[in-house]
């Protein structure tokens, strides 16, 4: 089978196609065919190693893992002696778990991991891109962000894929909502729901005074200290860069009122990232929740779709098709 593979850190260009073996599944693992996967910022960071923390699991001196690829869309071709949760032919979306492997033609996946059938009805591939952005939007809203009817969030990034869903979802929640775009952007965020936006060209978000609940930093380019000002007496300042200053700002603001939170994906049970998508499945059917689709790119221009996602620009979702 093909597969995008890397033996060192660096730019895109580490990146290459190559011929290796097609993986058998053990007996409770399912082959999925790989029919989309997708490239974010966190592919990128995983392939360079920056932040350099990455090398603490992911490989001191040459990368572990040399197949990148989390979030998958695709067709069941295999299935282990003891798997029951799926049968060969099943279309099936999800995160392929901790050891990544997404960017192939097949990919082994653990049939209790992170890993649903797809709704019928929905076309398969861009669910690879929105389980990626929605994995990590679902619990920053719900969970640390507590949002819930009349909550006012701003989301800093609303156009990336983490952003893009995070203000479908902090809809479905009831909050009103102003997202934090470029204006090249803002016809989309407000196709999505945004009840305001914010042309980061023209105004800094964080000039606002006591007025968010919920500041979502999507993409991790403002800071606690910068949006304290435009939060509530007891608001929350939510980021997804890992940083020493956001993991200092969540120590000296644990006790509140006004609070700095980090979470990780990663560090999610996969138990947990299960049922966050059969809750995706009902999001679906309700119509509650959309995949954004930026640019589709084929296996062979894998590096032209590092290029892409470096240049910090897209909008939802790159999606790599096999
Ligand atoms: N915590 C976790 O577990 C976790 C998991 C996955 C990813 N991440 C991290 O989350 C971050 C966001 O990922 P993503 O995939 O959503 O990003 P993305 O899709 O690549 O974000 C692209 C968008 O960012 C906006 N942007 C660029 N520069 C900006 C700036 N200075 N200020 C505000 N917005 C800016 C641009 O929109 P406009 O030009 O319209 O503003 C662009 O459309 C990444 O750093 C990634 O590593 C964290």
């Amino acid at each position: 089978m093909k597969a995008a593979m890397q033996s060192r850190y660096g730019g895109p260009e580490v990146i290459e196609v190559r011929d290796i073996a097609k993986p058998v599944p053990q007996e409770d693992e399912i082959l999925v065919r790989v029919v989309a996967t997708t490239v974010t910022l966190a592919d990128s960071a995983f392939r360079k190693a920056d932040p350099v923390i990455i090398r603490l699991f992911g490989g001191l001196f040459r990368p572990r893992m040399t197949i990148l690829g989390d979030a998958i869309a695709g067709v069941v071709d295999a299935v282990g002696s003891k798997v029951t949760r799926f049968k060969i032919g099943d279309a099936v979306y999800g995160s392929v778990g901790p050891n990544l492997g997404g960017m192939a033609e097949y990919v082994r996946v653990k049939q209790d991991g992170a890993i649903v059938l797809a709704p019928d009805g929905v076309e398969l591939a861009p669910l690879a891109g929105l389980a990626s952005g929605y994995l990590t939007a679902m619990p920053f809203i719900r969970d640390e962000g507590q949002v819930r009817p009349g909550s006012k969030v701003l989301i800093n990034g609303a156009a990336g894929s983490i952003g893009a869903v995070a203000v479908q979802l902090a809809k479905h929640f009831g909050a009103e909502v102003t997202a934090v775009v470029s204006g090249r952007n803002a016809e989309m965020v407000q196709a999505l729901g945004a009840d305001h936006v914010i042309d980061r060209t023209r105004r800094d978000f964080t000039t606002a005074r006591a007025a968010y609940d919920v500041i979502f930093d999507a993409v991790g380019k403002s800071s606690f200290a910068k949006s304290r000002d435009a939060l509530k007496a007891d608001g929350i300042y939510l980021s997804t860069v890992m940083s020493f200053g956001i993991l200092w700002d969540m120590l000296a603001t644990r006790k509140g009122p006004k609070r700095a939170k980090l979470a990780t994906t990663g560090l999610r049970p996969e138990a947990d990232k299960l049922k966050d998508l059969e809750v995706l499945n009902d999001l679906l059917a309700a119509g509650a929740v959309r995949p954004v689709i930026d640019r589709r790119f084929a296996l062979a221009a894998i590096v032209e779709a590092h290029r892409y996602v470096d240049s910090e620009t897209k909008a939802g979702d790159v999606l790599v098709t096999m």
